[in-house]
C-alpha cells in the first residue's frame, strides 16, 4: 500500500493567506495540516508517500516534508504542471504509484482518527476503492453521494446545485490500480478538472466494487477562514495538554490547558485554555481566552484575544477585543493614539476587514 497526497492547487478559497503560502501548510493549533496528514499515514503502516506538489508552492512544500524521515516514511515529489484535478492528478503519480493499491489523501483535510483502521478494513474486504462520506451542511461545496436505502452507492455527483443527499465525499479515499482504468474513461468537467468523484462514479458504471462508510469521527476541509477557526478549535479541543515549557512571571495566571513553547513568555497577562502559544512568543499586559492559538514570535500586548489564530512574526497591540479572527505571518493590528476615530489600513489582496 502506497500514499498519495495532494499538496498542490491554488487555495483561492484561504486567500489572502494562500497568495503567499500554500494551504496545506497553513498551520491548526500551531502545526502544519500536512504534519497531521503525514502522522495518519505513519499510523497506517504506509512508507511510501507521493506528494503532488504544483510549481507555486512546491518548494516550500518539500522544505516542510523533507525526505519525510521525520513520520517514518518516504517522500517522492511529483510535479503537477498545472490545477487540472485531483483524477489528473492521479495520472500524473503513474510511474510512481504502478500497480499498488493507494491511499489518496487530499491535503487540506483533517480526519479525527486517521486512516489506519479503513486501511486495514480495505485490505480484509479488497473492494476496488472504498470511500469515506460524511454529512455536512452545505453539500454543494462537495462531491455528494446518492445512496439506496441499503447504503449502497447509486451514484456520485461533484458539486452538484441541488445535491441528492447531504453526504460529502471526504478527501480521502483508498484505491485499487483499476481506478486507472476509470480515469482513462473520463472527460474534464465544467470546471474543466478531471474529477476523482467522475472516475469513481466509473468505477461503479463498469462493475467494479466501491464501497462507502460513513464517518464517524470529525472531519474538516480547511478549505474557509471559518473552517481553518473550528479546526483550530477542534484540535486545542483535542490535542493541548497543560505543558509549560516558557516563561511565566509572578502576575501571571495561567489556567486550564494551555502549552507553552520554549522561549516563549508571558508577562502580566491571563492566559484561559486550550491556548497553544508558540516558540518566542510574547505576550503582555493582555487577556488570550479559549480556543487561541498563538504563532512562533508572535508579539501581544495591552490585548484581549479569543477563539483566533494569529500566525508567526505578527504584532497585535492595544486592541481591546479581538475575536473569531485569523491574523495572516508578519502582520501587525494596533491601535492608533492619535485618531481615535479613523482606522488607518494597509491590508493585502483578497482581504476581509470588520469594523
Ligand atoms: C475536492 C473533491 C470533492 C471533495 C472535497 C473534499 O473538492 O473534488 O469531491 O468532497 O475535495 O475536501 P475541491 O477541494 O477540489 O473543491
Amino acid at each position: 500500500m502506497k500514499a498519495l497526497v495532494l499538496s498542490g492547487g491554488k487555495g483561492t478559497r484561504l486567500r489572502p493567506l494562500t497568495h503567499t503560502m500554500a494551504k496545506q501548510l497553513v498551520p491548526v493549533a500551531g502545526r502544519p495540516i500536512l504534519g497531521y496528514v503525514m502522522s495518519h499515514i505513519a499510523e497506517a503502516r504506509i512508507r511510501e508517500v507521493g506528494v503532488i506538489i504544483s510549481p507555486e508552492t512546491g518548494e516550500d512544500v518539500k522544505a516542510y516534508l523533507k525526505d519525510g524521515s521525520e513520520w517514518g516514511i518516504r517522500t517522492t515529489y511529483i510535479l503537477q504542471d498545472s490545477p487540472l484535478g485531483l483524477a489528473h492528478a492521479v495520472l500524473t503519480a503513474r510511474e510512481f504509484l504502478q500497480d499498488s493499491d493507494f491511499v489518496m489523501y487530499l491535503g487540506d483535510n483533517l480526519l479525527s482518527y486517521g486512516v489506519k483502521d479503513a486501511v486495514e478494513r480495505f485490505l480484509e474486504d479488497r473492494p476496488d476503492a472504498l470511500i469515506f462520506l460524511k454529512e455536512v451542511e452545505d453539500p454543494q461545496r462537495f462531491g455528494v453521494a446518492e445512496l439506496d436505502e441499503q447504503g449502497r452507492i447509486i451514484r456520485l455527483i461533484e458539486k452538484p446545485p441541488e445535491p441528492p443527499s447531504n453526504l460529502a465525499l471526504v478527501g480521502v479515499y483508498i484505491f485499487s490500480p483499476h481506478i486507472h482504468e476509470a480515469i482513462s474513461r473520463i472527460r474534464p468537467s465544467q470546471r474543466g478538472e478531471l474529477e476523482i468523484t467522475d472516475a469513481i462514479q466509473e468505477m461503479i458504471n463498469m462493475g467494479y466494487t466501491v464501497k462507502s462508510e460513513i464517518l464517524d469521527g470529525w472531519w474538516l476541509d480547511t478549505g474557509k477562514k471559518d473552517d481553518l477557526l473550528e479546526a483550530n478549535t477542534i484540535v486545542l479541543d483535542e490535542y493541548i495538554k497543560r505543558s509549560i515549557r516558557g516563561k511565566v512571571d509572578g502576575s501571571s495566571q495561567i489556567v486550564g490547558r494551555v502549552e507553552i513553547e520554549e522561549g516563549a513568555e508571558v508577562l502580566n497577562s491571563i492566559v484561559r485554555g486550550p491556548v497553544k502559544i508558540c516558540r518566542d512568543a510574547r505576550i503582555e499586559n493582555s487577556f488570550i481566552g479559549p480556543y487561541t492559538t498563538v504563532g512562533e514570535s508572535v508579539t501581544i500586548r495591552d490585548s484581549a484575544i479569543e477563539h483566533s489564530v494569529i500566525l508567526n512574526n505578527s504584532k497585535v497591540e492595544g486592541i481591546e477585543r479581538l475575536e473569531d479572527s485569523l491574523i495572516g505571518r508578519s502582520s501587525t493590528v494596533l491601535r492608533n493614539q492619535k485618531m481615535h476615530k479613523a482606522l488607518r489600513l494597509m491590508i493585502g489582496d483578497d482581504t476581509v476587514v470588520e469594523v
